[in-house]
């Protein structure tokens, strides 16, 4: 079940863009979920479970949940969250795992393909709302404490930051992978992609305590509609903050208006720089990691996997920014591919647009 996933070295890249290296941790392959996230929530889902079951986290084994008491229990618990689709896939899995229910709910203009791989999954039922990332997770919420049932939300406000907590500390195995994968080499340059900035925070935090003698530059990457860290920092004063409305963005992993409060502080006290970017950044790069010559090298990236290295790209043909992030031939990169073809038919027709984008990028 669970299996480290692939660390590619993109060298063909690397060469072409000049720098030493560019390590891609790829996460297509999680779980057969298709994105890192299953690692947060199936984590959080396990340590509710022990808290209520009252058994210790630091010895309990899945084997332990496999008697029929103890999924006689477990058939009684029911977790709700709100999702745009990889996180609430990880915790319908997650759930039905350890036998207990999933209720999910989805934002608006979600894609069928996504809800429908959460019901796939395990979820007693997974809904697309008329509303917003930020809105449904209130709704969840309220679901949450209307029925007695336990959220598993994958961000936090003042007061709910137990659970959210434990979701982090899932995604840290990324970071313990990545490392022993780096078999030796120090990133000089690490691009993290952000929705809430859970992910990013976490495994920001984590490398920078491993290379500590070395920090690597921190670059977090944003879509430009919903850019809420980059506005935290832009503002200046510490504090978070959000964007409203309705933002429209491929990255549907990405489209959260509000910073998770937890790894916020991490992310403002350790990134060097943000970026927000348009949508054909990321397709772009979906194009391109499709489609490397050789084959050890493709790699199947999502709208939110793929846009760290389409952010590098965009750098790299900028000479000042070039120079500013202190990019050169010695420059070791390090990008996670966040997702696979999560939604399939999606993916399909942005890789599938004309191969001359390709061409064009390499003139
Ligand atoms: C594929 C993918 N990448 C990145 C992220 C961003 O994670 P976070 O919301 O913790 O910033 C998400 C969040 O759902 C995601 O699904």
């Amino acid at each position: 079940m669970y299996e480290k996933t692939k660390l590619v070295s993109l060298r063909t890249a690397a060469e072409e863009l000049g720098v030493k290296a560019i390590h891609l941790k790829d996460e297509s392959t999680r779980f057969g979920l298709k994105a890192f996230k299953g690692l947060g929530g199936s984590y959080a889902v396990f340590r509710v479970l022990c808290e209520k079951l009252g058994l210790d986290h630091r010895d309990a084994v899945f084997s332990d949940f496999t008697t029929e008491e103890i999924r006689e229990k477990c058939s009684d618990v029911v977790f709700v969250t709100a999702t745009d689709g990889n996180h609430g896939r990880g915790v319908a899995w997650a759930s039905s795992l350890f036998g207990c229910k999933a209720y999910v709910f989805m934002p608006a203009g979600s894609a069928e393909a996504r809800r429908k791989a959460i019901e796939d999954a395990g979820a007693e039922k997974a809904v697309i709302c008329d509303l917003n990332y930020d809105k449904v997770v209130q709704f969840a919420r309220r679901q949450a404490e209307e029925n007695g049932w336990t959220l598993i939300q994958d961000t936090s406000w003042e007061g709910y930051e137990k659970i959210p907590q434990w979701i982090v500390e899932g995604y840290l195995t990324m970071g313990a992978e990545i490392c022993e994968q780096l078999d030796g080499d120090v990133p000089t340059h690490v691009f993290l992609q952000a929705g809430v900035g859970a992910m990013a925070g976490g495994i920001l935090g984590y490398l920078s305590n491993v290379f500590a003698a070395k920090e690597p530059v921190f670059t977090i990457v944003e879509p430009s509609m919903v850019a809420c860290l980059y506005e935290s920092a832009k503002a200046g004063d510490g504090n978070i903050r959000s964007v409203s409305g309705d933002p429209v963005t491929i990255m549907a992993g990405l489209n959260c208006g509000t910073p998770c409060t937890i790894t916020w502080p991490i992310i403002r006290d350790r990134a060097g720089f943000y970026c927000a970017c348009t949508d054909e950044v990321s397709e772009n790069a979906m194009r391109e990691l499709a489609r490397f010559p050789k084959e050890e090298e493709r790699v199947v990236a999502g709208e939110s996997g793929a846009v760290t290295f389409g952010v590098l790209r965009e750098i790299i043909k900028d000479d000042s920014m070039k120079r500013e992030m202190g990019i050169n031939e010695e420059s070791i990169i390090l990008l996670i591919s966040t997702e696979g073809d999560t939604d399939p038919e999606g993916y399909e027709n942005i890789v599938a647009q004309n191969d001359q984008d390709i061409t064009k990028l390499r003139d």
